[in-house]
């Protein structure tokens, strides 16, 4: 059954959210709850108070996971009502937005959805999933476009919402190319590889002077992943390392940055994602101090080869030269005022 016991506090909030200079007219003009003029009203109003709402969307392997809060109480409230509302309309096909493809067809393919509302102290935490890869799709259009609403309010609201094929597409740019927030968006990578640079091999060499190459493996292997983590969130972007020739088979690049990678660049490259995201290519040559765990197998001291052997099995990340082209840094930076999603390798 829908928790409608909230809705006499919903109605408060809601008429002074959206009346907030006429609030004495309201009461009488409000329509009963559960009706779509009811929903609607809780909808417009969550459209206008966007800025207040914060959203984080997390993909799982069958659907999505999305956490949408506020700090205000009163708009909290609107949260939890709207979700409860709109899954008691996918329980009983009550439909809204029909001129919009994407909720038209998530409406059609609702007994294949599996959805689970939790209500927290500041609105709602929201799992959806599915058996069917089209559902799963379309669950994936449906959370970008219900972030979108949050992060732009009205404004995205009269747009149909963009299938998450179409967001996911990505278009190789030229560097000259690039717009003024693209540029933006290219300095913002770089400031982040960077940063990710100097944090890995500063615990590079202070494991090398501490405990050998041999030694080092160990906690490159634990650190590098970590301080991948720490920078994307600090600087708001995705961000990893990869190479055509990996060590760690988990470093493999995101789908937009193989595409760019195949002939082997050594200079930057970027793509542009239909999100607004740039993706951003970046070269990473060897050192002389990269030899002693990249360098020709016979070259390797022999505690180095056995712990490279033991970490990866799979390891091609031996045979390099100073100068030689190791591998990229990528990074993927969305577009202004946006956190970037999390990268599913
Ligand atoms: C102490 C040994 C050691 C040294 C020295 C070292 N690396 Fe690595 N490198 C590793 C290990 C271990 C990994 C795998 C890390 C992981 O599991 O993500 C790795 C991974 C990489 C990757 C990621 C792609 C892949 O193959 O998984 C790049 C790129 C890379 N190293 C470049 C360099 C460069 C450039 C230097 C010198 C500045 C260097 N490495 C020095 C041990 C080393």
């Amino acid at each position: 059954m829908l928790a409608r016991h909230a809705a006499p506090f919903v109605l408060l909030a809601l008429t002074a959210l959206l009346t907030p200079t006429r609030a004495q007219d309201a009461p009488a003009s409000s329509p009963a709850p559960g009706t779509l003029a009811y929903d609607k009203g809780v909808w417009i109003a969550l459209l206008r108070n966007h800025t207040a709402i914060r959203r984080e969307v997390r993909h799982l392997e069958n659907g999505v996971e999305a956490v949408t809060e506020s700090d205000d109480p009163a708009i909290a409230e609107l949260i939890r009502d709207h979700a409860l509302a709109m899954k008691h309309r996918m329980t009983v096909g009550a439909r809204v937005r029909v001129w919009d493809p994407v909720f038209l067809e998530l409406f059609e393919h609702a007994d294949k959805v599996q959805l689970r509302v939790t209500t927290t102290d500041k609105g709602v935490s929201i799992v959806e999933t599915s058996d069917d890869p089209h559902t799963v799709m379309l669950l994936r259009s449906h959370a970008a476009g219900l972030s979108d609403f949050v992060r732009e309010g009205t404004k995205a609201s009269g747009k149909a919402t963009p299938y998450w094929t179409e967001r996911t597409h990505w278009t190789p740019i030229d560097e000259a190319a690039l717009s003024e927030s693209q540029r933006a968006q290219r300095d913002a990578a770089i400031a982040a590889r960077d940063a990710m640079f100097a944090a890995l091999f500063a615990r590079l060499e202070s494991e090398l002077a501490a405990s050998g190459p041999a030694g080092a493996i160990a906690v490159c292997k634990e650190q590098a992943p970590l301080i991948a983590a720490q920078v994307a969130e600090e600087h708001a972007v995705q961000i990893g390392r990869t190479s055509d020739r990996l060590r760690n088979p988990a470093n493999r690049a995101p789908e937009w940055a193989e595409a760019l990678l195949a002939d082997r660049p050594a200079e930057p490259r970027y793509s542009a994602g239909a999100d607004g995201s740039l993706g951003v290519a970046l070269p990473i040559r060897l050192g002389a101090n990269c030899l002693a765990c990249h360098g020709e197998p016979a070259d390797l001291a022999p505690e180095t080869r056995a712990a490279l052997a033991n970490a990866y099995p799979a390891d091609q990340a031996t045979g390099f030269k100073a100068g030689d082209l190791r591998g990229w840094f990528w990074v993927q930076a969305p577009p202004a005022g946006e956190t970037a999603p999390k990268h599913a390798p």
